[in-house]
This record gives structure tokens, sequence and C-alpha cells, in this order.
């Protein structure tokens, strides 16, 4: 039997890159999906691509992450849907302007924050909430590897999302004798729509030979796939990493053991 048969999985950023090869993946493994994101457009691509690799059943919830009417919109459509919150990948993210913290600006920083961290801080009390009442449940949240160390020209980014690692740690102590596991993955550069984002930022129209730049940092100078993130997330969610609670782990190409 598939992993997911039964099983209910909620997924933030759902519209693109890393929950969007999430999405897919879970889908191929038979779980009932709510997808969230605040693109209607996107959705509605990963949507289709789910449909034909045949979920279990599929809810699109057109969110923002930042709002809490919102928040409580997914979780109460995956509860009124399919009865559970088996797993919940707390995924959506953005990666703000690349400068110097003197530059950054409040407005900016305020942003990025909002939506990695407070997003990411609601959805788990949320999702949290139901799954104690279940006795059972498994969150997966996204930092990145600059939630683990400085990269550098970052500052909401690097705050958010070391802060995500904080509320992982902490909730991880708060609900494993409740049955309820909570960790979260680092990944370095996976090429999606941000890291292009970033590249642009970066190289202008020579973004392309910025990425080569990007990749040097990892030992295996490449970017990572966001299919070998999904699987990583599949683990995380399933019944088979039962007993690893309150971990952060990096997917990276090796990135975090270089300094
Ligand atoms: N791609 C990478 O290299 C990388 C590395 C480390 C961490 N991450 C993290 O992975 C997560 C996913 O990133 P990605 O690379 O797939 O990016 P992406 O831009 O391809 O996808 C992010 C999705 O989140 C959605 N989103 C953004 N703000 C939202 C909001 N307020 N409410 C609801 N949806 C919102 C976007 O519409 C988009 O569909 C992010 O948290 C990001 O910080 C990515």
């Amino acid at each position: 039997m598939a992993r997911f048969s039964g099983k209910t999985v909620i997924i933030t950023g759902a519209g693109s890159g890393l929950g969007q090869a999430t999405a897919l993946r879970l889908a191929q493994e038979d779980a009932n999906l709510v997808l969230v994101d605040m693109s209607a457009e996107g959705l509605e691509e990963t949507g289709k691509l789910v449909e034909t690799a045949g979920a279990g059943g599929v809810e699109l919830v057109t969110a923002n992450v930042t709002k809490s009417e919102d928040v409580q919109k997914y979780v109460d459509t995956a509860v009124n849907a399919f009865g559970s919150i088996d797993g919940f990948f707390n995924n959506a993210g953005i990666e703000g302007r690349q400068n110097l913290t003197e530059e950054f600006g409040d407005d900016e920083f305020a942003k990025v924050l909002a939506v990695n961290l407070t997003g990411v801080f609601a959805g788990m009390a949320a999702v949290l909430k139901q799954m104690r009442t279940q006795g059972s449940g498994s969150i997966v949240n996204t930092a990145s590897v600059g939630g683990i160390r400085g990269v550098g020209n970052q500052s909401g980014y690097a705050a958010s999302k070391h802060g995500v690692v904080g509320l992982t740690r902490n909730s991880a102590r708060e609900y494993g004798e409740h049955g309820i596991s909570i960790n979260a993955i680092a990944p370095g550069a996976i090429m999606t729509a941000m890291v292009e984002g970033s590249l642009r930022q970066l190289g202008g129209e020579d973004w392309e030979a910025a990425g080569k730049e990007f990749v040097s940092v990892n030992p295996m100078k490449r970017f990572g796939r966001p299919e070998e993130v999904a699987a990583l997330v599949a683990f995380l969610l399933s019944e088979e990493s039962g007993f690893i609670n309150g971990t952060i782990v990096p997917i990276d190409g090796g990135q975090h053991a270089m300094y």
C-alpha cells in the first residue's frame, strides 16, 4: 500500500517550486491533498498535475498565509473535506530584496518576516490544535541553509529562517508527547522560480552565469532539484520517520559542511 493512502496533507506554497513538487510526489503516493497558495494560477497548474498523478482527493485553497482568517480557512477545508490533518508542509515563503543590512529597509524586513515567520507560526498554531485532538500528525517547516548559516545580503530572509528553526525546536519539545513530530528542512540552492529571481537580482540578463557562481558554494557544484526535496519531505511526513523530531535537515549538496 502507498505510504499516504487515507492520509491528508496540507501544503502551503503549493503553486510553485518545492510545494508543487511535493504535491506531485504525495499524489503519486495516494495522499488526500489540501493545496494552498496566494496564486490562483499556480494552484490551478498544480491541481492539474496532481489530478493526472491520481491523488486520493484534492482541495485547492487560495489563501495568503499572513492572514489569520485564510490560515483558518485552509485548516477548516482539510478537516471538513477529509476529517483529519496527518501531515503539514508549512512551506510558503518569499526571498525579499538582496542588499546590505543598512539598505534593507524596515518595510521590506517586515514584509519578509510576515510571510516566512509569522505565516509559518500561524499555520503551525492552527494545525497543531487539530493534530493534538487527533493525537497524531507530522509537520515539516521550510527553513533554509540561510536559517542555519550566515549567507549575506539577506537580513529579512536570514532572520525569518533562523526564526523557523527556533519555532521548530520549541514546538517539537511541546508536542512530542502528543504523538506529533515537527521537523524543518534547510535547503540550499534548489532550482525554482525563487532562485531564478535571486539570480536575476545578482546577474541581470546574465543570470545563468551568476548561477555557476551560486552553486560553487556546495561540494556537488549543482543546483538541487525540487523532486529531491519532495522525496525528503515525503519521508519526514511519513510514518517511516516516526521517531525523528525537532531536527533541522539540510538538503544542500553539502554546503552546510563547508563553513
Ligand atoms: N529554492 C530554493 O533554493 C530554496 C532554498 C531554501 C529555502 N527555500 C524555501 O522553500 C520555500 C519554497 O520556495 P520555492 O523555491 O519553491 O519558491 P517559489 O517562489 O517557487 O514558490 C513559493 C510559493 O509560495 C507562494 N507564496 C508566497 N507568499 C505567499 C503567501 N503570503 N501566502 C500564500 N502563498 C504564498 C508563492 O505564490 C509561490 O507559489 C520557501 O519558504 C523558500 O524560502 C527555497
